[in-house]
């Protein structure tokens, strides 16, 4: 079984499509170890509670400056030993040291095609702003492994949602959720926990 953290920082809809699937057999060698929040009052670790996951906050703003937060970061994810970490909504940069000792094992959903509307600023409802600020006819998400880079790591998966007349950032933030993110977010993690996909030469090669 696979060991995995989930790392949120919001209301954790991409956690529980996560846990929902691993306890529908659809996502399998995977045990949920813990997630880690960077907020205390969060849905995320509520939802992780009422499914016996171990909960566990640890926030920047407990630490006097942002070396601090990232050594006890980094402690924490390696007391639960992880084999994968799943970032589903985490807002907090993951510090280098973190990506050398978990390289290609960390996996990161972002709501938008990459590379349109990634990087610096570009998180949650604001990528859907500025694809409607836009006009692009077609959003949709991406799972990609997290390398020392801003949303710049080997893509694993990508999903298409079609932008419709009249939506807002929150309709369509919602649409992008349904059709993209719950989905291919939790393929991404079955894949990998049944070894069918690996990186060769900085790219996503699937056996
Ligand atoms: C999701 O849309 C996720 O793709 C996005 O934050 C939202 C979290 O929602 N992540 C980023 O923007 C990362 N750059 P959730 O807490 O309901 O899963």
């Amino acid at each position: 079984m696979l060991r995995t953290v989930v790392c949120v920082s919001g209301g954790g809809t991409n956690l529980q499509a996560i846990i929902d699937a691993v306890e529908a057999g659809k996502v399998t060698n995977v045990e949920l170890v813990g997630v880690i929040s960077n907020n205390r009052n969060v849905k995320s670790l509520e939802r992780a509670r009422n499914h016996g996951i171990p909960d566990i906050c640890i926030s920047p703003k407990d630490f006097e400056n942002r070396d601090l937060f990232n050594e006890a970061f980094l402690a924490k994810v390696k007391e639960l030993k992880p084999d994968l970490i799943v970032l589903a909504g985490f807002l907090v940069t993951i510090p280098p040291a973190m990506v050398k000792e978990y390289g290609n094992r960390i996996i990161n959903i972002h709501p938008s095609l990459i590379p349109s509307f990634c990087g610096v600023g570009y998180y949650g409802l604001k990528v859907h702003e500025k694809a409607l600020e836009r006009g692009v006819k077609v959003t949709g998400a991406t799972v990609h492994f997290v390398n020392d880079g801003m949303d710049e790591g080997p893509i694993i998966a990508q999903k298409a949602v079609c932008v419709e007349d009249g939506d807002t950032p929150e309709v369509l933030q919602k649409r992008v959720m349904e059709q993209a993110e719950w989905i291919i977010l939790p393929q991404a993690i079955d894949d990998f926990a049944n070894g069918r996909i690996t990186v060769a030469d900085g790219k996503v090669v699937r056996k």
